[in-house]
């Protein structure tokens, strides 16, 4: 059994295999994160989708708190290591590249988007944008990251064969519902969530137009509301 847990924009905590493995964990500055996820005491690994201050800023402080460790491209990896994270709970990676953790096998995908991360003295490259793949035993789950639309999600869709898929919905930085539902499609998933949408007033505020899109193909839609959960069997 899995649980996906929403904390809000593209912040998600997937329980799996006994551990606790946080994507683009934006939690203190995250307007939509309910307080009493603000400090969470357990994660295994975080991994990060890009490094945007709305999906990397604070996993500085929750690995360093927690002890987890951070997949992530190799150069923002690395920008974690100057944020002080230790260098042995660094998982560099790439895209098309897995690895193993703890019988979990994680995955980093394509995802088209910009990357960079803000140092004090401003912000620098932080390697390509990507997606991330999940995957304990039957269970796949597929985190888009920040992205538009392409037609390769047929493949990701083909190659990890993704139950779930979170999606962003918000426009304007990212796909807009409508793409999202093509997206959705594409993967074939049976599951799509909604996620990058209500944060702020640039983005789309809800997932209506989601849902109806999504139903057209007959994709099941589960919005989760930020600190909601959903049990995978
Ligand atoms: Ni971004
Ligand atoms: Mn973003």
């Amino acid at each position: 059994m899995s649980k996906i847990t929403y904390l809000g924009h593209s912040a998600v905590f997937i329980e799996i295999n006994n551990k606790i493995i946080a994507i683009d964990p934006w939690l203190s500055g995250n307007p939509l994160c309910p307080t009493q996820f603000l400090n969470p005491v357990s994660i295994d690994l975080i991994i990060l989708t890009h490094g945007h201050s709305d999906h990397a800023s604070d996993a500085p402080r929750l690995a360093k708190h927690c002890g987890a460790n951070i997949a992530a491209t190799w150069e923002l990896a690395m920008i974690m290591g100057k944020e002080g994270v230790s260098e042995n709970k660094l998982i560099p990676m790439n895209k098309g590249g897995s690895h193993d953790f703890e019988g979990i096998t994680i995955s980093l995908t394509n995802a088209l988007h910009s990357s960079s991360y803000d140092l004090p003295s401003g912000p620098v490259y932080a390697g390509e944008a990507c997606g991330a793949i999940v995957r304990h035993n039957n269970t796949s789950i597929y985190h888009a990251g920040d992205t538009c639309i392409f037609s390769d999600m047929r493949l990701i869709g083909e190659i990890y064969n993704p139950t779930v898929a979170l999606l962003p919905i918000g426009d304007r930085f990212t796909m807009d519902a409508k793409q999202a539902a093509h997206a959705a499609r594409l993967i074939g998933c049976k599951i799509a969530i909604p996620i990058h949408y209500k944060t702020f007033p640039q983005l789309a505020s809800s997932a209506d137009i989601f849902k109806t899109e999504c139903h057209k193909f007959g994709i099941e839609v589960v919005e989760l509301n930020p600190g909601e959960s959903l049990e995978l069997s």
